[in-house]
């Protein structure tokens, strides 16, 4: 099996595809700088992988945008890199938008050359859906029109970019720009899963924590939208099905020709706010307060995904639906309720 670079592999969605790599046999040099994640998620990774992984997971606490970090992280060599490291608060990219350059533009390009220096051309990048700011036709296909409402997705057209310009320039690149949708939910086994700082942005943690008893109620934004009950409409994936898509992803690029990819990662299927709260309140068996107040600025009516290329590439789909995202969301955040520091 491979070696694998995995950067930001402490967080939300690495830290998930760090255990489907695992579990597949490859081995992985983890590089995260843990300003936003907890290493505690990667002992809990090395736990659920098992004693079969025991020497397959590698930890080293550094930053994308320090050449020296990378090249200790990329010392001896890699088949590939699966690139999640960068910040992705849409508000507070408002707010900083250097930071937000520096971090997911700079690292990437520092990430990049340190790369090509060491010989390894092959690369998954964690980009978003969020990069097709306001959609004009739903579902969206990759062919949209690219057009950022902000910084944080001004930064991930820029670094999609990047690569299109490195493929072209240099023969030998292998490229999977995964463009997520909304990744929500947690590993089953209630061990792994979302942890954000502070005060949640998006909508599933900040339900989840109004169920655990952290929140005293959900602020709606916005019950007029053209959508079925009025509230907006995403398309949720689980991070298990988004972790196996990865998976997919370095095998694909590994076992073909260098070639650019840029796909979704989407189930296609739409739900409102309500219905997540409904599903939320379902799977948990607690009550999940809510009111419907103004619309938050930039938000979208729909954003649904048209996931039929990554069908077609990677033979991925996802498996699994909202009340399993419900399910395993609330495994992890009733038996986290102050998340890894609990
Ligand atoms: C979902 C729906 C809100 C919070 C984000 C960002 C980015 C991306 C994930 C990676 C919308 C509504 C939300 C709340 C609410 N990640 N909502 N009350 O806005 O689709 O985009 O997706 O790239 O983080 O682009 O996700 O979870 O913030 O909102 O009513 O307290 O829930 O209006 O309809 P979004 P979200």
């Amino acid at each position: 099996m491979a070696k694998l670079l995995i950067t930001g592999g402490a967080g939300f969605i690495g830290s998930h595809t760090c255990l489907v790599l695992l579990e597949a046999g490859h081995s992985l040099v983890v590089l995260d700088n843990f300003d936003n994640s907890s290493p505690e998620s990667l002992r809990r990774v090395q736990e659920l992988a098992g004693p079969a992984a025991a020497d397959a997971l590698k930890v080293i606490k550094g930053d994308v945008r320090s050449s020296s970090d990378l090249e200790r992280a990329l010392a001896g060599g890699c088949d590939a890199v699966v690139h999640f490291a960068g910040l992705k608060a849409v508000g507070e990219s408002v707010a900083k938008p250097l930071l937000y350059w520096d971090v997911n533009v700079s690292g990437s390009r520092e990430l990049l050359a340190a790369m090509r220096a060491c010989g390894c051309r092959t690369i998954v990048f964690s980009s978003s859906a969020t990069l097709y700011g306001l959609p004009e036709v739903v579902p969206i296909c990759e062919t949209a029109p690219i057009k950022p409402i902000n910084p944080y997705g001004q930064t991930k057209a820029a670094v999609e970019q990047m690569l299109a310009d490195i493929a072209t320039s240099e023969a030998g690149w292998r490229i999977a720009c995964l463009r997520y949708f909304n990744p929500v939910g947690a590993h089953p086994s209630g061990r792994l899963g979302e942890d954000p700082n502070g005060i949640p942005n998006n909508l599933f943690p900040f339900v989840s924590q109004v169920a655990v008893g952290r929140r005293s109620r959900l602020s709606v934004f916005g019950g007029d939208w053209p959508t079925p009950d009025g509230s907006g409409v995403r398309d949720y994936i689980h991070v298990m099905d988004l972790a196996e898509g990865h998976r997919a992803a370095v095998d694909v690029l590994l076992a073909e020709d260098p070639q650019l990819l840029t796909l979704n990662l989407g189930s296609g299927q739409g739900h409102s706010v309500l219905e997540v709260v409904a599903a939320f309140e379902a799977a948990s068996g607690q009550a999940v307060p809510y009111e419907v107040v103004a619309r938050r600025p930039g938000d979208a009516a729909s954003s649904v995904a048209d996931p039929s290329l990554a069908a077609q590439r990677l033979r991925w789909r996802t498996q699994r639906g909202l009340s399993e995202m419900c399910r395993d969301g609330w495994a992890w955040q009733s038996a986290n309720p102050q998340g890894y520091a609990s």
